[in-house]
Formats: structure tokens, sequence, C-alpha cells
């Protein structure tokens, strides 16, 4: 079939809205889609940045009352994206993050507003828009994991369903009331349906109604089949195993480019990595880090949670700084970590400085200024930092779960000698292995060449979208199916 067209459904998209790596992948898939010969368009709320960067946008479909009043749905074009953004200021129109109210907790409406989303994205799939009738419909995460309910519950024929987990952690898992107000039938409530564990469960929905499930890696998608990294969901994932992929994300090359990328001091490609030393001193100067080539520097872009495993690190700091190794952090998140970290750095200037808080550009200078950039991950489903980390030449130091298994080729004996290896791993995510990792780091840090090698693997290695996006397009069109 060609000229599949694709709805995706996504709760963040760049450069429109980004808290993490969801919305660099719903922001990137659909630009590589396109050699494919897939048009995808992405249905995503109009929060205050959407609809200010939308700019003019043509209204498409109106709704008199979607979850309390009135609401429509706008498309409009941001650079090579098509969007459907989903007006509904009762639901949508406020500042900030797009989960969190300004105490730093989820908005107390999230059920309704992620159900409406998900209302939506099934009804365009559903064939309400006249110009634009997908034959599948790709829910990423819970906040569209309603998607594949509504479409299954319509009692019409549906496009075929999608859903992509990015981070099994988040589950969108409500109280039985909501769903009287979800407009489902009576049906829908039951443990093949939308109900779990006596309320109704999001994600779960998604994973028991999409034709395919897909997460963002190999290692993961057997991960979450098991107890200790299935959060719940793994015995549903266990009888769904023949509709499970695991697809690897890839970076947006374009925006992701260390010899055009405009927030470096100085750009670079292989042949010129020594001027990345450029970069180095940019960003020791920008963190008040002491100036120095030599003292090799450890970098941590993220969001603080416990997922991240930094805790681990400010345990495993002493491992850094004592041997005059430094580390600079950019991160915003939880305020254990925060505090955590900040009295690190007030205890050790010149050798530990931090940047809580989320800043685009910088996350750039870090990439192309950093020896090394760490991810002590407790898990990972697939993680960008250290795709971003390859390409850029900092060398990623990873804890060996989900993505970061599949994405990093350990400094091991074999893989040293056969020239081929692109990092280092580590496991389980401890003190004791982060330390050890750490340990490792700083031989190679003292062996140049073996450094140097290390680097252009990673930026010659292909993490582009190109083999990831051919794989989601072999499953939209085994799954292919117009509604009406
Ligand atoms: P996750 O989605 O779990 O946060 P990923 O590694 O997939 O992890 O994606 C994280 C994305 O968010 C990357 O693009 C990274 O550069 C970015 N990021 C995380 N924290 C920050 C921050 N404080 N400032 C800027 N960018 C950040
Ligand atoms: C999630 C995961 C991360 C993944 C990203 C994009 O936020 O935590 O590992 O890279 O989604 O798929």
């Amino acid at each position: 079939m060609s000229g599949l067209k694709v709805l995706s459904v996504a709760s963040e998209i760049f450069p429109l809205v980004k808290t993490g790596g969801l919305a660099d992948v719903a922001g990137a898939l659909p630009g590589a889609l396109v050699r494919e010969d897939v048009d995808m368009r992405t249905l995503v709320p109009a929060y205050p940045a959407v609809k200010q960067k939308l700019g003019d946008a043509e209204t498409v479909h109106e709704y008199a009352d979607l979850f309390g009043a009135p609401a429509r749905v706008i498309a409009g074009r941001t650079g090579e994206l098509d969007i459907f953004a989903l007006e509904a200021p009762h639901l949508f129109d406020r500042p900030g993050n797009p989960y969190l109210g300004p105490d730093g907790t989820d908005w107390p409406d999230n059920a309704r507003r992620f159900a409406a989303l998900a209302r939506v994205g099934a009804d365009i799939g559903l064939g309400e828009l006249e110009a634009f009738r997908p034959h599948v419909v790709h829910a990423h995460d819970w906040q569209a994991g309603l998607v594949p309910a509504y479409l299954r519950y319509s009692g019409r024929p549906a496009p075929g369903s999608l859903i992509t987990i990015h981070n099994l952690a988040f589950q969108g898992h409500f109280p039985a009331s909501i769903f009287w107000e979800l407009g489902l039938p009576d049906a829908a409530f039951t443990v093949d349906g939308v109900e779990y564990y006596g309320g109704v469960g999001y994600l779960k929905a998604g994973l028991a109604l999409a034709d395919v499930i897909t997460t963002v890696s190999p290692t993961y998608a057997r991960e979450i089949q098991t107890r200790e990294f299935g959060m719940g969901l793994d015995g549903l994932l266990r009888t769904r195993a023949a509709a499970v992929y695991g697809i690897l994300n890839g970076i947006d090359e374009a925006v992701w480019n260390p010899s055009t990328d405009p927030a470096l001091e100085q750009t670079y490609n292989p042949l010129r990595i020594d001027m990345r030393g450029r970069n180095k001193a940019a960003l020791q100067k920008r963190l008040g880090l002491a100036l120095s080539v030599d003292r090799p520097l450890f970098a941590v872009v993220s969001r603080l949670s416990g997922q991240k495993g930094l805790d681990l690190l400010l345990h495993a700091l002493p491992r850094i700084v004592d041997r005059r190794g430094q580390l600079a952090l950019l991160g915003s998140g939880e305020r254990w970590l925060e505090s955590g970290f900040a009295d690190a750095a007030a205890s050790r200037p010149g050798s530990v400085s931090c940047v809580f808080g989320y800043d685009e550009k910088l996350a750039h200078l870090f990439q192309s200024g950093a020896d090394f950039i760490l991810l002590p991950s407790r898990f990972e489903p697939c993680g960008l930092t250290e795709l971003y980390a390859l390409r850029y030449g900092a060398t990623p130091i990873v804890s060996r779960v989900g993505g970061l298994n599949d994405t990093v080729i350990d400094s091991n004996e074999a893989a040293l000698a056969a020239g081929v290896a692109t990092g280092v791993q580590f496991a389980p995510p401890s003190v004791e292995a982060l330390s050890d990792a750490i340990d490792r780091a700083f031989s190679l840090h003292h062996d140049p060449a073996a450094m140097r090698r290390l680097r252009l693997n990673g930026m010659r290695a292909d993490v582009s979208w190109r083999g990831p996006a051919k794989r989601y397009a072999e499953l939209f069109r085994a799954i292919a199916r117009t509604a009406a």
C-alpha cells in the first residue's frame, strides 16, 4: 500500500513542548517516515506554548461539549511537522509543565485531560476529518492509552492501532469513578478492557486493546515481560507477547549534529575531533569549573528522578573528584536530588557544578564538551541522551539495562581488540559497580589513543531514524485499515 496515513497521538512534541525523550521521538519520527511513504500527522493538546508556536491555524473540527466545555481541533504546520492541536481551554490552557500544576503535583483532572486527547485521537481515526483519514493510529504512553479503547468500543470499523511504551513507570491509573465520564459502554469496564485493579488503567487499556505494542528497545521489550521490570503489567504483556516489538529510537540528525550545531562554541566532525576541546573549555567556563584540558569532565543531562540512578552517582562522586575529575550536571526534577547535588557542588567548588532547570541549548553544549556522559539508570526504556553522546563524541558510561544495553558497546577486552567499543557499561546499577566503571573511565582517559578510538566509533555509529522508521512502517502496513 502506498501513501499510508498515520495519526500519532502524543502529549508532547519537540519543538513545541518537551519534558523528555517522548517529545524528541514524537517530533522526529514523522520526518523519518517520509522516505517510507508514510504521512504521519500528530495530535497534541493545545497548551499555551503549542498555540503560540503554531500561530495561524485553521479549525478543522468542533465539539459542543468535550468533557465539560466546548473544544475544537486546529490544524497547522511547524517546520516539517503537520500538527492537529486540541484546543480545549478548560483542559489545556495552563502554563508550565504539561502534567504538573504550580505545586509540582499532577493536575487533579489529568484523567479527564488525557481521556479527551484520546477521545479526539480516536474520532480522527474513525474518519471524522474529511481531510485526513488515517489507516493507523499510533498512541504514545498512558496519555494516549485510551485511544485503542475508544476505537475498539466505537462499534464502527476502526483503523489499526499501535501503542508505544516509552516508560512503564507512568501508567495513568485512576479511580473507577472516572469511568462514567469516559463515554465508553459498560462492557469496557472489564479485565479485558479498561478496568485495572478496580479502577481505570489508561496504559493498561492501550496494552490490552491495541493491535500492536511497541517499546523503545529490544532489551526493554524483554525486561517489561518480567516481574522485576514489569511494574505490575508484566502478566498482561506476557499474554500479548506475540504482539510486542522492541524498536530502538533514533535521533534527529538535523537537530543533533556537531558539525552544524549553533549551540556549540565550536562545531566539529570526526576528522576534527580535537576541536571538541574548545567546547570543553566553554563548558568549564560557563559552569565555573576550573579550566583544564587534562582533568576528565564527567557530565549528566537528565531528569532528576529515581529512574535515572543519580543517587548512586552522589555516593560514587568521591571516585571522580578525589582523582581530580570534574562533574557538570544539568537537570531538573525531584528536590532531594537537587539538594544532594547542590551540596556536592558547594563543598567541591571548581570540581562539581550544577545547573538546575531545563535548558535545551545548554544540553547541546554539555554533549559537545564533556569527556564522559553518565547514565547510571535503574531502568531505561531507550535513553536518547547516550545516543546524543555517541553522536557528539562524548563517551557514555551506562548501566546495562534497557536501551542502554542495546546502544552502547562496552570497552571490554574483546571489543577494544576488535576496535568497536563505544563506551563503558556496568551492572548492576549499584554504587560499587558505578564506582568501578568510573575507575575504568579514568584508565581509558589515560590512554589518548584508546579514547580517540572510542569517540570516533561513537560518532560513526548509526543512531539515525532510518532503520527504526523502516520497522515502524512495516508494522503500520501490517495493521493498516481504513475506517468506513
Ligand atoms: P527521558 O525521556 O527518560 O527523560 P531520554 O534520554 O530519552 O530520557 O530523553 C531525555 C531528553 O531530555 C534528552 O533530549 C535530553 O537532552 C533532555 N533533557 C533532560 N533533562 C534536561 C535538562 N535539564 N535540560 C535540557 N534538556 C534535558
Ligand atoms: C522515556 C524513557 C526513555 C526514552 C524516552 C523516549 O521517557 O524514559 O528511556 O528514551 O521515553 O522513548
